[in-house]
C-alpha cells in the first residue's frame, strides 16, 4: 500500500494538504500572499485539494472576507481578527508577505511577515499517524534588532482560526457551569453573530471549558459530521465563533488571553501560543469524544498507561480538622476497603484551621503534627497505601508569615483594594522569585516525605491582576500560567515517581494544559451521584475517564443533602478513577463490608474503564476493550442497547454466566433489571467469547 505523506504541497497552486487517518485538511497561500482555508473534512488527495476554488468573500464596499487561516485586521476585513497588533508609530493591522514554508515529517510551518513592519508570524500545523486531531499554534516574532526600542503592542494573539463549511456551522456544543456544577453540556443553534466563550479569571474556569463542537444540527451520539476544537491552556482564554449571513465559512478563533488585555512584543523576541487543536469526525459526538480521549492518551498525558489508584481523600470527612489521630483512624479504614493511596487534604500546615489563615506557610502545623508528617506517613505506608498531600502553591492568606514577609508577591495594583476571595490572595507566578520559592518548598516537601501524589489546588480567580514593578504588567495573565507549568514540570522532572491531580475549587482548571503535566483532575466539589452524572457527562465530551477523579462519599451528601444507596454512589464514581471521600468513621460495618466489595469490583473493571473506549448510552456509560465490556447503568430498567460490539460474537455476563449475541445486544439491548430503590444502578461485565 502506498504511504500517504502526512503533509504534502503543490507548488503550482501553493496548496498544502494535511492527511490524518480519516480526514484531510487543506490550505492555500493565495495570490495575495494570504493563507486561505480550503478544506477540513473527508479525505482528499493533493490533486483534489489543488483543484478546489478559494473562498473569495463577498465583494461590496461593505465587504467582510472570511475563510483565512488566521484572520487579521487590515484591508476590507471586518470579522474577528485572530491577530490584532499596533506598531510603535500607531499603525495597526497586517499586510502579509509569504516568506516560505517548511515541512518536517508530520509538521508544517508557514512563514509570513508584514510587508512593512518588523512582524514575523509562523503558522504551525502538526498531525499524528494515530489521530485525526490536528494541532495548530502560532509563533509571533519581532524582527527588529534586539537592541531596538520599538515594541509591537499585541492586543490579541489567538493560536488558530478554524473554518467549518458555512452550511454545517449551525449548532454549537459546549459546556457551561459554576462551582459545584461544572461541565453542563449545552447544544444550541449558533446565532448569526459573534459568540464569545471566555474566562477572565486567570484559570480556564468553572463557567465554560475551552472547547467547542460544531455541527449542522443533525449529528447525534452515533453519527453525523462534527468539527471540534480544544484549547490547551489553563489561564484566561477566549474562543469566538462567527456565523455570517453572507455564506462565509463558520469560523472559530481561539487562544490564550481575554478582551482588553494587551502586552508588548519586544525587538528580537518571539512568542509561541498554546495549541488550539481541531478534529473532524463523521461518527457523531461519541466518536468525536473517543477521538479526543485517544489523542489525550497518546499525545497529552505524561503517564497514560498507568492505572490510576483508588484514592482515599479526607476532605469531606474532616474539613480543616486534620489531626494525627483522626487521619490515622481514617487511613486504617481506607486501607481495609482497598484504597491504594491516602491523600491528606487541606488543613495539615501552618496556622490552617480554617480558610482564614496559613496559605503560604508550608510546614506541618506544629501543634497538630509536632513531629512533622513522618508518623502519619509511616502509618499510611505501613497500611500498604501510598501517600498524597494537598497543596495550593499559588495562594497566600494575608494572615500568613509568607504574606507578612512578602506583601508585594501577590497580584496587586497601586491605589486599588486587594480583593480577598476565600480570604486569600493570588501569588504572582509570573515572578521568577515566587516560582523559585514555590519550587524549593515543594521540592523539599516531596523529598522529605517521598510524597507519591500531590493534589494541586487553586481556589480563587484573579483580581487586581497587576505587578507594579513588573516589566510589562499585563503579561502576567499568561506568564502566571506559564510559571505554574514550569514549577510542575520541574517538580515532575526532579521526582519522577510523583503523580499530580489538578484541581481549582473542583473543576476550575480542567483543560489540556494541565493534563499535559498532571495525571488526573478533580472535576467538581459536588460528589452527589445524581449531580455527578451530568458533570461527568460534560467532562467526558473531551476528557478521558482515566483522568476523571470521582469519589464515593457520604449519604446524605454534604453538599446537596440528597441521599443515595452506597452501591449507587460507588457505581457512579466507578465511571472514572474511583476514590472514596466519605467519613469512614461513621460508616457501619455493613457499609464498610459492601464498600470493600465495591472497591474490589472496581479494581476488576478498572482496566476496561480507564483504558477502554467509552460510549455514552441512554442513562448508562459503556467501556470496551478488545474482549471485555463494562456497562455502568442507572435510571429505568430496560433493554439497554450497547455499542461498538462485534455482532457475530457471543458475550458472556461474568456475574451470571448468561450469554448474549453481539447482534442482539446492539439491536435489542442488554436486559437489565435494576434494583427498585431510589438511585438504582448496576455494573455489568461482559467478556467476548
Ligand atoms: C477545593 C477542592 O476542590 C476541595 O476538594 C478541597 O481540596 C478544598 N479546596 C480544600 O480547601
Amino acid at each position: 500500500m502506498q504511504q500517504v505523506s502526512p503533509v504534502s504541497f503543490d507548488a503550482s497552486s501553493r496548496t498544502f494538504l494535511l492527511t490524518t487517518p480519516a480526514t484531510s485538511y487543506a490550505l492555500r497561500v493565495g495570490a495575495d500572499d494570504v493563507p486561505h482555508h480550503l478544506h477540513w473534512g473527508a479525505p482528499l488527495t493533493l490533486d483534489h485539494a489543488s483543484a478546489l476554488p478559494s473562498y473569495d468573500g463577498v465583494v461590496s464596499s461593505f465587504a467582510s472576507t472570511g475563510g483565512e487561516e488566521l484572520g487579521v485586521e487590515g484591508g476590507a476585513r471586518f470579522g474577528v481578527p485572530s491577530l490584532l497588533v499596533r506598531y510603535a508609530d500607531g499603525a495597526r493591522g497586517v499586510e502579509w508577505h509569504y516568506e516560505g514554508h517548511e515541512i518536517e515529517g508530520s509538521e508544517l510551518r508557514v512563514r509570513l511577515r508584514d510587508r512593512h513592519y518588523p512582524l514575523g508570524c509562523t503558522l504551525h500545523y502538526a498531525v499524528h499517524e494515530d489521530s485525526d486531531v490536528i494541532e495548530r499554534s502560532l509563533t509571533l516574532r519581532h524582527l527588529g534588532a534586539a537592541d531596538g526600542d520599538d515594541t509591537i503592542e499585541v492586543l490579541r494573539c489567538d493560536a488558530a482560526a478554524w473554518s467549518v463549511p458555512a452550511a454545517s456551522g449551525v449548532r454549537l456544543s459546549h459546556t457551561v457551569g459554576q462551582w459545584s456544577g461544572e461541565t453542563q453540556l449545552r447544544r444550541t443553534e449558533a446565532p448569526y453573530a459573534e459568540t464569545v466563550f471566555t474566562s477572565r479569571r486567570g484559570v480556564s474556569g468553572h463557567f465554560a471549558n475551552p472547547w467547542l463542537m460544531v455541527d449542522a444540527g443533525d449529528a447525534d451520539e452515533t453519527g453525523g459530521e462534527v468539527w471540534s476544537m480544544v484549547l490547551a491552556w489553563s489561564g484566561s482564554w477566549r474562543i469566538t465563533a462567527q456565523r455570517d449571513f453572507t455564506g462565509a465559512p463558520f469560523t472559530v478563533t481561539g487562544g490564550a488571553g481575554h478582551d482588553g488585555i494587551g502586552w508588548r512584543l519586544r525587538p528580537g523576541e518571539s512568542h509561541r501560543t498554546p495549541v488550539f487543536a481541531g478534529q473532524y469526525s463523521r461518527g457523531g459526538f461519541g466518536a468525536t469524544s473517543r477521538g479526543w480521549h485517544a489523542y489525550i492518551a497518546a499525545h497529552v498525558l505524561p503517564r497514560p498507561d498507568e492505572p490510576r489508584p483508588v484514592v482515599y481523600n479526607s476532605w469531606e470527612a474532616t474539613g480543616w480538622n486534620v489531626t494525627l489521630a483522626g487521619q490515622r483512624a481514617l487511613a486504617e479504614r481506607a486501607a481495609e476497603l482497598g484504597a491504594e493511596l491516602f491523600v491528606v487534604d487541606d488543613g495539615w500546615f501552618g496556622a490552617r484551621t480554617d480558610e482564614r489563615a496559613g496559605l503560604g506557610d508550608w510546614h506541618p502545623a506544629p501543634e497538630r503534627f509536632p513531629d512533622g508528617l513522618g508518623p502519619l506517613v509511616d502509618t499510611i505506608r505501613g497500611l500498604g497505601m501510598r501517600f498524597g498531600l494537598w497543596v495550593e502553591p499559588e495562594m497566600t492568606n494575608p494572615d500568613s508569615d509568607l504574606y507578612r514577609e512578602h506583601p508585594d508577591w501577590v497580584l496587586h495594583m497601586p491605589h486599588r483594594r486587594r480583593t480577598e476571595l476565600r480570604h486569600q490572595l493570588v501569588l504572582n507566578f509570573a515572578r521568577t522569585d515566587v516560582t523559585e520559592w514555590a519550587f524549593k518548598w515543594l521540592d523539599r516537601l516531596v523529598a522529605t516525605y517521598a510524597i507519591d501524589f500531590l493534589k494541586w489546588d487553586m481556589n480563587r480567580a484573579f483580581t487586581e491582576a497587576g505587578w507594579p514593578a513588573g516589566p510589562d504588567a499585563e503579561r502576567l495573565w499568561s506568564d502566571h500560567t506559564r510559571g505554574v507549568y514550569a514549577v510542575i514540570d520541574r517538580l515532575r522532572a526532579a521526582h519522577p515517581h510523583l503523580r499530580i491531580e489538578g484541581c481549582a475549587g473542583g473543576g476550575g482548571r480542567a483543560d489540556l494544559g494541565m493534563l499535559a503535566r498532571t495525571d488526573q483532575t478533580w472535576i467538581s466539589d459536588n460528589t452527589d451521584a445524581a449531580d455527578r452524572i451530568g458533570i461527568q457527562h460534560g467532562y467526558s465530551q473531551i476528557y478521558p475517564a482515566r483522568t476523571m477523579s470521582a469519589w464515593a462519599t457520604d449519604s446524605p451528601n454534604p453538599y446537596t443533602g440528597r441521599t443515595a444507596p452506597l452501591r449507587h454512589r460507588f457505581h457512579i464514581a466507578m465511571a472514572g478513577a474511583l476514590g472514596i471521600g466519605g467519613d469512614l468513621s461513621r460508616w457501619s460495618d455493613a457499609e464498610l463490608a459492601e464498600a470493600r466489595e465495591l472497591v474490589a469490583l472496581y479494581k476488576e473493571i478498572r482496566p476496561v474503564v480507564q483504558f477502554g473506549e467509552q460510549y455514552r448510552l441512554d442513562d448508562a456509560v459503556q467501556y470496551r476493550t478488545d474482549d471485555r465490556v463494562v456497562v455502568i447503568a442507572w435510571g429505568r430498567s430496560r433493554g439497554l442497547r450497547l455499542a461498538g460490539l462485534s455482532p457475530t460474537d457471543i458475550y458472556t455476563d461474568e456475574a451470571t454466566g448468561a450469554e448474549h449475541h453481539g447482534a442482539t445486544l446492539l439491536t435489542h439491548g442488554l436486559p437489565l433489571r435494576l434494583p427498585k430503590e431510589d438511585g438504582p444502578s448496576a455494573v455489568v461485565r461482559l467478556r467476548r467469547r
